[in-house]
C-alpha cells in the first residue's frame, strides 16, 4: 500500500498483520499496532523522544543476563507484572486470589525439609519466626501431597545466592502438605529489599521521585498435579512501603499478619526474647502443575550486590 498521509500507515500495516496464520498472534499484534500507534497520535512523540524510548528498550536488553533481567523489572516497575498475574488468576480476574509474582529469585532443587523444621542452614542475623501455611481448593477442602517451595531474604536483605555469608540453599526449603494441607517451618524474619537502579528502571524511578525498595516477603510455589501451579509472595504487615512496593505486588490477600510476640514462649525452647509468627492460607485453582524455568541456578560469586537505596521524594 502506499502510503498518502499519517492515518495510512496504521491501516497498511494492520494490513500486513492480517495476512498471518495464527489467530492468537493476529489478535495480539494488531492490537499491539493499533495501541502503539494511538499511542504515539495522543502524545504527539517527537522524533527525538522517539530515538530515546528506542534507545532505553536497546539497553534493557543489553542489561539482561542469566543472572539479571532488566525487561522483567522495567515491566514489574510499571505494573504490567501484576496486572498480568491478577487477570490470570482469581477465576481469570473475577475473584481475590493468593497468586502473586514469581521474581527473580527461585532456585530448582531447594532442600526437602521437613514439616516443622528450620531453613536456618548457617548462622543468619533476623529475629526468629514460626510460620504456618494451609493450602485449600476453591472449595475449600484441604490440598494434600503438595509440594511447597518457600525462600526469602535474611534479616540483612540478601537471598542467599546473592551473599557468600550465606550456606548454599539458605532460607530456602521444599516441604509438603500434611492431611490438613498444612506445611510450617521455622526461619528467620526478612526485611524489605532494594531493587537494582543502575539501568532504565533507575532512571524510571528517579524521574518519578519514587523508591526502589520492596517490602518484606516471604515466596511460596505451590505444586501439585491438576492444579494450576501458585506462586505467591506473602508481605509483612509491618513494612513501611506496603503501600509503594516498586513491583506493585502488594495485594489485600497477601498483605501476612507477622505477630510480634515479646518474652512468651517461642514453639522452641532456644528462642528468648522477640520473635514472630505468621499463618497464611493460600487457595489454588484447578489446572496445569507446571514448574517455570528457574531464573537463577546458582550462587553468585564475589562479593555481596551494593545496594543503592533511592528516597522517595515529595513530587511538590
Ligand atoms: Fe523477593
Amino acid at each position: 500500500m502506499i502510503i498518502v498521509n499519517q492515518r495510512d500507515v496504521t491501516d497498511a500495516v494492520l494490513a500486513e498483520v492480517a495476512r498471518a496464520k495464527d489467530p492468537r498472534f493476529k489478535e495480539i499484534m494488531s492490537a499491539a499496532v493499533r495501541h502503539m500507534h494511538d499511542f504515539v497520535r495522543e502524545v504527539k512523540l517527537t522524533e527525538a523522544e522517539f530515538q530515546k524510548a528506542c534507545a532505553t528498550i536497546a539497553t534493557l536488553g543489553k542489561l539482561t543476563n542469566e543472572s539479571h533481567n532488566e525487561v522483567v523489572l522495567i515491566a514489574g516497575s510499571l505494573g504490567v507484572s501484576s496486572l498480568v498475574c491478577l487477570l490470570n488468576n482469581g477465576n481469570r480476574g473475577q475473584t481475590e486470589t493468593t497468586a502473586n509474582l514469581l521474581g527473580p529469585f527461585w532456585r530448582m532443587n531447594s532442600p526437602k525439609t521437613e514439616n516443622g523444621g528450620s531453613i536456618v542452614r548457617s548462622p543468619t542475623p533476623g529475629d526468629p519466626i514460626f510460620v504456618n501455611a494451609w493450602i485449600r481448593d476453591l472449595q475449600g477442602h484441604p490440598v494434600v501431597d503438595a509440594e511447597v517451595d518457600v525462600w526469602h531474604t535474611s534479616g540483612e536483605g540478601y537471598y542467599e545466592n546473592q551473599d557468600p555469608t550465606q550456606a548454599d540453599m539458605n532460607l530456602r526449603g521444599k516441604f509438603t502438605t500434611d492431611a490438613d494441607g498444612h506445611i510450617g517451618f521455622r526461619s528467620v524474619k526478612p526485611i524489605g529489599y532494594p531493587i537494582p537502579v543502575n539501568g532504565p528502571v533507575g532512571e524510571l524511578l528517579r524521574t518519578q521521585g519514587r523508591h526502589n525498595m520492596r517490602p518484606a516477603h516471604i515466596h511460596f510455589l505451590i505444586f501439585k498435579p491438576g492444579f494450576k501451579t501458585q506462586f505467591s509472595q506473602v508481605y509483612s504487615s509491618d513494612d513501611e512501603n506496603l503501600e509503594t512496593d516498586v513491583q506493585f505486588g502488594v495485594t489485600a490477600a497477601l498483605i501476612g499478619k507477622y505477630v510480634r510476640h515479646d518474652g512468651t514462649p517461642a514453639p522452641a525452647p532456644d528462642v528468648k526474647g522477640t520473635w514472630y509468627s505468621l499463618d497464611h492460607h493460600f487457595v489454588i485453582e484447578p489446572g496445569d502443575a507446571k514448574l517455570p524455568r528457574p531464573p537463577i541456578t546458582g550462587k553468585a560469586g564475589g562479593e555481596r550486590p551494593q545496594s543503592v537505596i533511592l528516597e522517595r521524594t515529595d513530587p511538590r
